[in-house]
């Protein structure tokens, strides 16, 4: 006899109906409804604009899968909804689940197709998506800038440089942590317009310049001494990647460090899980991205002019690795 259960596919099998019930319970504001106080179905149903019967639906799985709470005939937010699916905290995961439901979810259905050929499946992408991805990717991150704002010693440096820095989340959080530094984002021309009107207005508008264009192509804004790459390496191959890090070490001064903030994995690609799982992601998207490990990451700074420093841990499964110019 074994012990043997078939348990463990039923629930990774069922996990897209979570995903998906997550994303639309997010897409119809019901955590955004709760958030006013606990409501019955029929209040619930008044004020999404939803029938009472498939209100009803989305509102049971979320109290299934723990988001929500019941109590006689009345539905609040449960913790982890309050604090990050409510819009009432600044902790507002509602980008990145707009942006898995937008994107994701419907690209993951070629996910088989791109395991099988080993190209992008993904075409091009509109304003709006550009929008959607640049800001979910920030909401998803933004534990992690401020994780690396805060982790890192700044203090060393005059000026940062953040190569593909989306819409500045980590940039915006280095500034607001290390008075008098000065940043440079350097960005594809539709997120450099985005970045724009993100830092247009703020406190921060002195302090940062936006620079457009390729990072393989263009010239690369000079005298930065540190240089942030931040969830870019998973995009690229690794010969775009050695490619890259040459660039960098090309156009910075001797002193300047580089910090790459990643999934990093282990030597087998097999941890952190969730790593492993967006590697799939990755793969869809570019083509040619994966999840790497610390390993491979050290081979290619070693190559390119770079000497590995310290690992140091961020939030989740992000972690941070420094480099220093090689003497
Ligand atoms: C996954 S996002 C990461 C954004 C940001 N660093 C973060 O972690 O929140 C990768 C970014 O790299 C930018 N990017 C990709 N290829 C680029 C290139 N060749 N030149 C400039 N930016 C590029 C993309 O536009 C995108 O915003």
């Amino acid at each position: 006899m074994t012990n043997v259960t078939p348990d463990s596919i039923f629930q990774v099998a069922s996990g897209f109906m979570a995903s998906k019930h997550l994303f639309v319970a997010n897409e119809v504001g019901l955590f955004e409804s709760l958030a006013e106080g606990p409501k019955t179905l029929d209040e619930l149903s008044a004020r999404t604009s939803i029938p009472e019967r498939t209100i009803r639906i989305l509102a049971d799985a979320m109290v299934a899968l723990g988001f929500v709470e019941r109590q006689d005939d009345r539905y609040r937010n449960g913790p982890v909804a309050a604090t990050f699916l409510s819009g009432r905290t600044p902790a507002d995961l509602r980008p990145f689940l707009r942006w898995w439901n937008h994107m994701s979810y419907p690209a993951w259905m070629q996910l088989e197709a791109s395991i099988r050929m080993g190209e992008a499946v993904v075409g091009h992408w509109s304003e709006e998506l550009s929008r959607i991805f640049s800001e979910g990717v920030e909401a998803l991150t933004a534990e992690t800038a401020e994780a690396l704002a805060t982790t890192y010693d700044f203090g060393r440096h005059a000026r940062v440089l953040d190569l593909g820095g989306g819409t500045g989340s980590f940039l915006l959080a280095v500034l607001r942590h290390h008075d008098g530094l000065k940043a440079t984002l350097f960005e594809s021309p539709t997120v450099a317009a985005l970045a724009r009107k993100r830092v247009v207005n703020t406190p921060l508008e002195e302090s940062v310049q936006i620079v457009e264009g390729d990072f393989f192509t263009d010239p690369l804004p000079g005298d930065h001494d540190a240089v942030i790459l931040a969830n870019v390496v998973h995009m690229f191959s690794p010969a775009h990647n050695l490619a890259l890090l040459q660039r960098i070490r090309e156009h910075v001064p001797d002193e300047a460090r580089l910090l790459l903030v990643d999934f990093w994995t282990d030597p087998t690609h097999t941890q952190p899980t969730f790593a492993a799982l967006l590697a799939g992601g990755f793969q869809i998207v570019t083509g040619e991205g994966a999840a790497y490990s610390e390993e491979e990451l050290r081979g290619w700074l070693q190559e390119s002019g770079w000497q590995a420093m310290k690992r140091l841990p961020l939030a989740g499964p992000a972690s941070l690795i420094t480099a220093k110019t090689a003497s």
